[in-house]
């Protein structure tokens, strides 16, 4: 992981400073800016103001852009006011840039400086290897948004499915931070360069933003986004007991409730009548009668004539003197 430190200024940025006052000081969040959509010509507003009329999270842009101007330290940060749901939106809208954006950018002015007029193999080899970082990035972005964002997307629609902390966690950022180490040093180090090359270094400074730009976002997701994600799971596993409680509660309600029928079958067991003899006064089958006691048993969880007996004067359904000891 790269190191973000920089100088900044002490002190957190609030809801209430103003925007152009925040951008002045860093121009990085410029980029973190617009990610959320927020655009250009917000004059003299408030960042609440700001985020208000482009129906973003003050406080999720707040946590961001109060991370990174801190140095964007590797641990994890308070979540409690972070919506999951704008930052999501940050994230893709990240993604988008890198791979629509930025990287072809990189690619164009790499093909423009290379020395394509003489013999230079290191160049293209060097070309092969960004083309190279480029998919291994893409691959990984791929899979955040098939696999995590997917699952996330899910979570926040209220259907919570167990992921594993591995696969959450995004295991592929320092593989392609070092890719992109390796990327300047094949410049620097062995690039032959026979004259000053003012465009090739402009291509190795876009690299370097690149880089720390990539480190942010990585940042970004493991120590904002992961941990407002967990704390979402949380919820959701909360909200699921509860909910399962919730119906057992019920089924067990539902399966001490006898039906009308249940209950003169009740009557008559507690009056000593056979089953012969229930169905005859009730005008059922003996198998009818059979499948009602059965039922009755299930439901009280009583399965004696003797603990019918007392179930039914308990619940009023005989008198005591209507009863056969
Ligand atoms: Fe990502
Ligand atoms: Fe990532």
């Amino acid at each position: 992981m790269i190191s973000i430190k920089r100088k900044f200024m002490a002190g957190q940025y609030k809801l209430t400073d103003k925007l152009s006052y925040v951008i002045a000081n860093d121009y990085r969040l410029l980029q973190i800016m617009s990610r959320f959509g927020i655009s250009l010509g917000f004059g003299e507003k408030t960042i609440t103001d700001v985020c208000r009329q482009c129906g973003v999270n003050a406080d999720t842009f707040l946590t961001v852009i109060n991370y990174v101007k801190d140095g964007a330290e590797n641990r994890p940060q308070r979540v409690e006011h972070v919506s999951v749901a704008s930052l999501l939106d940050y994230l893709k809208r990240t993604h988008a840039f890198f791979l629509s954006f930025l990287f072809p950018n990189i690619r164009f002015h790499l093909l423009n400086a290379i020395d394509c007029s003489v013999q230079n193999e290191i160049a293209f080899l060097v070309l092969k290897f960004f083309d190279e970082y480029v998919e291994e990035v893409r691959k990984h972005m791929e899979y955040e948004e098939t696999t995590v964002y997917a699952y996330v997307q899910k979570l926040m629609d209220g259907e919570f499915v167990s992921i594993e902390n591995s696969q959450l966690l995004s295991r592929h950022h320092e593989a392609i931070e070092s890719k992109l180490k390796e990327l300047k040093k094949l410049f620097m180090q062995y690039y032959p360069q026979t004259e000053i090359n003012e465009k090739l270094n402009a291509v190795i400074i876009s690299i370097y933003q690149a880089e720390e730009d990539l480190s942010i976002h990585c940042l970004v997701e493991d120590n904002i986004f992961v941990p407002a994600v967990r704390r979402l799971e949380h919820q959701a596993k909360t909200r699921q007991v509860r909910t399962e409680e919730e119906s057992d509660a019920m089924l067990v309600s539902n399966e001490e409730q006898l039906s009308e029928r249940e209950k003169e079958i009740v009557v008559c067991v507690a009056k000593g009548l056979s089953n012969k003899e229930i169905a005859d006064t009730l005008c059922l089958s003996v198998n009818t009668v059979t499948t009602h006691r059965r039922n009755i048993a299930r439901k009280l969880q009583i399965h004696s004539a003797a603990g019918l007996t007392i179930y039914a004067i308990v619940n009023k359904l005989v008198t005591l003197s209507e009863v056969n000891i």
